[in-house]
């Protein structure tokens, strides 16, 4: 800067100008070598451009599609929605350790309906859908399906179908061993990804509804308690199967048993997947006759977290056939009586309160069932309402 003010009051600029009066043919040779050099610099920038500039915007809109409920939004919406497609590539490991962020204001900055995700933990078919279908109906968007199955299981449900795509990657379970808790971690893993998920219920392909939809919803969404059956059973199957090297995480007094279905809110759902103290005992100590899908969760809960579960399931069973399996029931015990005893006489507490409705699901029904509980479910529990 200085140097130019120095040049122009030196006089610089008058001498030029009498230069180029004096030589016009080489001001011409000048300014066509200039127009000649911009063309060749516009040129030049233009493949610039191509090369630095539009080349990452292809590499991004690869990348996004790969992966797309992280695409290139720039607004909150980004945070909030859920994954357009249940199937990744995660392990396991990855998939839990993204399923448990957790944001720490409290204060939602949008309006959040909260959804109930029924996660279904299964062999294959579903074949009492078509009931579930009919639970389903006119509720979008307050609840959301997810389904484990066999890896070999390739399901077919037509585009119009609640359960169109909505199966997790999932993995070889064996009935009765660890991989049956690790299936349900991934269900829950997996339902986490959507940040709306409040409440997060375990059902299998023989579980029914018992009531409404609206019901059910309002039932779970509003209690203070997630329904994790948990009690000390003093006998051989229960205390019996405890082990002193458990300790000392957990100690015989509060080793609990209780059935493998259970309902939990989003806090508890994060607990299970991130756990690995109580993981680490139950799968070097918990081994048959010790099953670890009966007491993994309602022993680590009632060590952790006593004061939040209501201590009973929501998932009713017939246990009134004695044996070590609950009944299953086909077409030949489904009648509007029977159904009508399940919903009757119920007495529990819901929030501290009495209550008569104690469950909201019910088992154990084989697929021969499906046409009597079409026949008399809907109107009998409300199905459609
Ligand atoms: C998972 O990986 C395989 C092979 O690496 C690929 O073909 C497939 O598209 C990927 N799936 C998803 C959902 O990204
Ligand atoms: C088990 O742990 C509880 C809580 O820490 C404690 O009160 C109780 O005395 C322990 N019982 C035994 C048998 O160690
Ligand atoms: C469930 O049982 C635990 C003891 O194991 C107790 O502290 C808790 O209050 C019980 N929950 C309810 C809702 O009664």
């Amino acid at each position: 800067m200085q140097g130019r003010v120095l040049a122009m009051e030196n006089g610089t600029e008058p001498s030029q100008r009498t230069q180029s009066r004096a030589f016009p043919l080489g001001t011409l040779k000048i300014l066509i070598s200039l127009v000649v050099l911009s063309v060749g610099l516009l040129i030049l920038s233009f493949y610039m451009t191509r090369y630095f500039y539009l080349q990452p915007i292809t590499v991004l809109r690869s990348s996004s599609s790969f992966n797309p409920w992280f695409g290139e939004q720039s607004d909150l919406s980004r945070w909030i929605t859920p994954p357009s497609t249940l199937m990744h590539n995660m392990s396991d490991e990855e998939l839990f350790w993204r399923a448990s962020f957790v944001p720490e204001i409290k204060q939602c900055p949008y309006k959040r309906v909260p959804k109930v995700a029924f996660m279904f933990l299964t062999r294959g078919p579903l074949p009492l859908h078509p009931l579930w279908e009919k639970f389903f109906e006119g509720h979008k968007g307050r609840y959301s399906i997810y389904v484990h199955s066999l890896p070999d299981y390739h399901p077919d449900f037509p585009p119009n179908s609640v359960f169109y795509r909505r199966q997790i990657p999932s993995q070889v379970v064996m009935w009765g061993d660890r991989s049956i808790c690790d299936a349900e971690r991934r269900l829950l893993a997996n339902a986490l990804l959507d940040l709306s998920n409040e409440r997060f219920v375990l059902l299998s392909e023989s579980c029914i509804p018992i009531y409404g939809f609206s019901i059910i919803y309002q039932y779970l969404v509003k209690s203070r308690y997630s329904f994790v059956g948990s009690f000390d059973d003093p006998r051989p199957f229960g205390r019996g199967r405890y082990r002193p090297d458990m300790a000392p995480e957990v100690n015989i007094t509060q080793w609990r048993k209780g059935p493998q279905w259970f309902e939990v809110d989003r806090k508890l759902a994060i607990d299970i997947i991130k756990d690995t103290k109580y993981y680490a005992k139950f799968k070097e100590f918990c081994k048959p006759p010790c099953y670890m899908d009966e007491h993994y969760i309602p022993t680590m809960f009632t060590v952790e977290s006593p004061d939040l579960i209501a201590n009973r399931s929501v998932t009713w069973v017939d246990w009134s056939r004695g044996g070590s399996h609950p009944a299953t029931f086909g077409k030949g015990d489904i009648n509007e009586a029977f159904l009508k005893r399940i919903t009757e006489d119920q007495k529990c507490l819901h929030n501290n309160q009495p209550s008569s409705i104690c469950f909201l699901f019910a088992r154990k029904f084989s697929p021969s069932t499906l046409e009597p509980l079409l026949q008399f479910a809907p109107s009998l529990f409300g199905l459609d309402q």
